[in-house]
């Protein structure tokens, strides 16, 4: 058990467990992408999805360009439904492909929000990649491209998630203990 502000949590995910997610997750990447002739962007949606995004990357066998944004649309344990660009992109999108990874869908509302931007900025094709999904809590007909693990729909905190900024240097993924 751990304690963050003023919840506790047990142990949900270990970080093996985590890792042999994102391995599957990047052998269905590279299968789709290892004879490339672009160069893909690999987009990192700040700050959640820095450590699933790091282990992805070296298991990637084909050029890619890694590219970062900010969203956000959580406070606290609880998503807000509006989906805020905190910081523009770190590069040019126009006229390539983007494979957005994520650390975790719940609505979908941040990654609709994201395709749309990205293809509003002339993003040729736009993949989605998730290391965890809530599938009880998806409410959109956007298909998720990769997912490396469906959970039921509890708070979790772990591996770059966070509640309330804290939790995110955990190395296994804790679910809320209610
Ligand atoms: P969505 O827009 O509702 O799909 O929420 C996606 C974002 O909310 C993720 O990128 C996370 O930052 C955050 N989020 C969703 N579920 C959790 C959770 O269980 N713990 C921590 N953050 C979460």
């Amino acid at each position: 058990m751990i304690k963050i502000h003023d919840k506790v949590f047990k142990p949900f995910i270990s970080h093996d467990r985590i890792l042999e997610a994102i391995s599957g997750v990047a052998e269905r990447v590279n299968a789709d992408f290892r004879d490339c002739e672009d160069v893909p962007i690999v987009l990192c949606v700040l700050n959640g999805s820095i450590p699933f995004t790091g282990e992805l990357l070296t298991r990637l066998e084909f050029n890619c360009e890694l590219v970062s944004i900010k969203m956000s649309s959580y406070q606290g344990t609880k998503s807000t439904g509006t989906v805020l660009n905190m910081m523009g992109l770190t590069a040019d999108v126009r006229g390539r492909r983007v494979i957005i990874c994520e650390d975790i869908v719940d609505t979908g509302n941040t990654i609709v929000a994201l395709k749309e931007l990205l293809l509003d900025k002339g993003a040729t094709d736009v993949k989605i990649c998730t290391m965890l999904f809530k599938p009880e809590v998806y409410k959109k007909d956007v298909r998720l491209d990769y997912v490396g693990m469906a959970i039921p729909n509890a708070f979790i905190v772990g591996f770059g998630l966070d509640y309330d900024e804290l939790g995110r240097n955990l190395r296994d993924i804790y679910v809320i203990d209610e």
